[in-house]
């Protein structure tokens, strides 16, 4: 933990799926009709959407997240034998309203009432994102909601991250930079943010370069690592 160069961050950039919105909501909510097979298309699903984005970062062949989102569905729907033109449907729509995690709403509340400038960065395309944003309830409390597609290319490539700096003409070092996702706390650290890692589920640490400079297990432990 870096206690001092946390608390002399300014500026509080989150990462948007899995970190403020439950990836997991979408298959939930088609749990009736994917039965058992609800948790392991979610996460197979989740798990190709990251390696395409990879993988089409270091083909330099970018698509948006939307697209990558839906090629992703295809593949997991696929490997689980699943041929529901109507239900792919319904999974996708359900990715434009993902429940917000509780803790969200009230971290962000908390974070413009002491003044702290707040933003989403994510690989999220800018529709997805506003959508997301709306159904959450949560852009009245956001600076901004930035996207990757300026840039085409997604995390955790530098100029990602660095499209924060850019926003708030700021330097690395005065981000707070907060993820459920190990990779992209690796990635945001090495950019140079000061980095947290939300880890809700007890993973072990990833064998990366850059280390986060705190950990919580809910979001509403951030505040304290702020001194807010
Ligand atoms: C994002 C991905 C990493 O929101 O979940 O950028």
């Amino acid at each position: 933990m870096s206690a001092a160069a946390l608390q002399a961050t300014r500026v509080c950039v989150f990462d948007a799926y899995g970190t403020l919105f439950d990836v997991a909501a979408a298959a939930r909510r088609w749990k009736d009709l994917l039965g058992e097979r609800s948790h392991q298309l979610s996460e197979l699903w989740r798990r190709k959407q990251l390696e395409y984005t990879w993988l089409r970062s270091l083909m330099g062949r970018y698509e948006d997240f939307w697209h990558v989102t839906g090629a992703a569905l295809d593949h997991a729907m696929a490997a689980l034998a699943i041929a529901d033109p109507g239900l792919r449907a319904r999974l996708m729509a359900s990715y434009l309203e993902l429940d917000a995690y509780a803790d969200a709403r009230p971290l962000l509340t908390r974070l413009k009432a002491a003044g702290r400038p707040t933003a989403i960065l994510s690989n999220g395309s800018p529709s997805m994102l506003a959508a997301a944003v709306s159904a959450a309830r949560i852009g009245r409390l956001l600076d901004a909601v930035l996207s990757v597609d300026p840039v085409a290319t997604y995390k955790p490539h530098p100029s990602v991250y660095a499209l924060a700096c850019e926003r708030f003409a700021c330097t690395p070092a005065e981000v707070c930079f907060v993820s459920a996702n190990g990779w992209d706390v690796a990635g945001a650290a090495c950019f140079g943010f000061q980095a947290v890692h939300v880890d809700r589920t007890g993973q072990p640490p990833e064998g990366l370069p850059g280390r986060p400079a705190g950990t919580v297990t809910a979001l509403d432990q951030l505040p304290p690592l702020l001194a807010l």
